[in-house]
């Protein structure tokens, strides 16, 4: 029998059909130990992660066995997966298992945003009254613009139309024939910057997309836009966000991620009651239903990968 190790949480149903397949080792928060983590990595050939499980160059060194690492999840920036390759490791995401969570959290954001109801609701819990303070729009006939469109811009895509927004999207690497069948319009980054009322963020974190959103590019942005990133922190330059909202160059924004991760309180101490956002702790993709899809087909994998 093999051995596994999962250092997240992982679904317990599932972890209960691994146990009758392999050995397994089940702790939820050895993520927190590193130390343990490098030490006891030789002894498996499989590792289940989710997203703070550090699997760099020195854990893997020591991994002399391991032959399967599974991602609960999507983004691959906690692994090394140029490493895992050279040493013959097959690296395991659930990409597109988390897909409808991420995009119901983007609609819900964006009609909440557009509507300015975390304002409303402010001061209306203070016992005022305040129907014409801020103003309200509907996001029919509104450009929607995605800065990626993979599986979760995609599923946006849909979502977002069935409310009579206009799609638009920058994706250099897309099939462009797609631009017919979801009835969306292929254009430049400077473009969906522009024009677009609602922008939100679907791509991976890498060196083309760090910092993508800089005081820079929210100068360029001529619509007052929502911004929403369900990506990676980092991706948006969180300094220049406060800045692009307190001169308005934005008129609110959702934040599921952040450069660190929990939230630093330099960053969230900037965010007062009268803004018009939400931040949440990285939770998008993290639905009951998600979370038991993913946790599902991470078994699967990890079973035919043995078998
Ligand atoms: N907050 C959460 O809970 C959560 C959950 C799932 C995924 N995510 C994040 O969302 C990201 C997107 O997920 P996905 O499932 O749609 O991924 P995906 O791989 O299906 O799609 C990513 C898309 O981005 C495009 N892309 C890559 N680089 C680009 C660039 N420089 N400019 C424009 N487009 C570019 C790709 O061509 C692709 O179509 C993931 O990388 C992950 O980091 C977050």
């Amino acid at each position: 029998m093999k051995n596994i190790l999962i250092t997240e949480f992982m679904n317990e149903e599932c972890v209960n059909i691994l146990k009758k397949k392999f050995h397994v080792n089940y702790d939820k928060n050895m993520f927190q130990n590193e130390e343990k983590i490098k030490k006891e990595i030789s002894n498996y050939e499989g590792i289940i992660v989710r997203n703070k499980t550090q699997l760099q160059k020195s854990i893997i060194d020591n991994a002399s066995k391991l032959k399967f690492v599974g991602r609960l999840g999507v983004g691959l920036d906690n692994i090394d997966k140029k490493y895992c390759e050279e040493k013959n490791i097959h690296v395991q995401t659930a990409a597109g298992m988390n897909a409808d969570s991420v995009a119901e959290y983007v609609v819900g954001s964006s009609l909440y945003l557009i509507k300015n109801i975390a304002l409303f609701n402010n001061d209306t819990r203070k016992g005022l009254w305040p129907r014409s303070s801020f103003n309200s729009r509907e996001l029919k006939d509104k450009i929607f613009g995605l800065i990626g469109f993979g599986s979760i811009g995609k599923k946006v895509c849909n979502l977002v139309q069935n409310f009579g927004a206009k799609v638009i999207s920058y994706d250099p690497y897309i099939d462009k024939n797609l631009q017919n069948k979801f009835d969306v319009k292929f254009t430049t980054f400077d473009e969906v910057i522009k024009i677009s009322d609602v922008i939100s963020i679907h791509v991976p974190l890498n060196e083309k997309t760090i910092n993508l959103l800089n005081s820079n590019v929210f100068g360029k942005m001529t619509k007052k836009p929502i911004l929403i990133n369900t990506s990676r922190g980092s991706i948006v330059n969180e300094n220049d966000l406060i800045n692009a909202y307190k001169k308005k160059f934005i008129s609110g924004f959702a934040l599921d991620v952040f450069e660190k991760e929990p939230v630093e309180e330099k960053f969230y101490k900037e965010i007062v009651e009268t803004f018009n956002c939400i931040i949440t702790p990285h939770i998008s993709g993290v639905t009951e239903e998600s979370s038991k899809k993913i946790s599902e087909f991470i078994t699967n994998k990890v079973i035919n990968f043995f078998n």
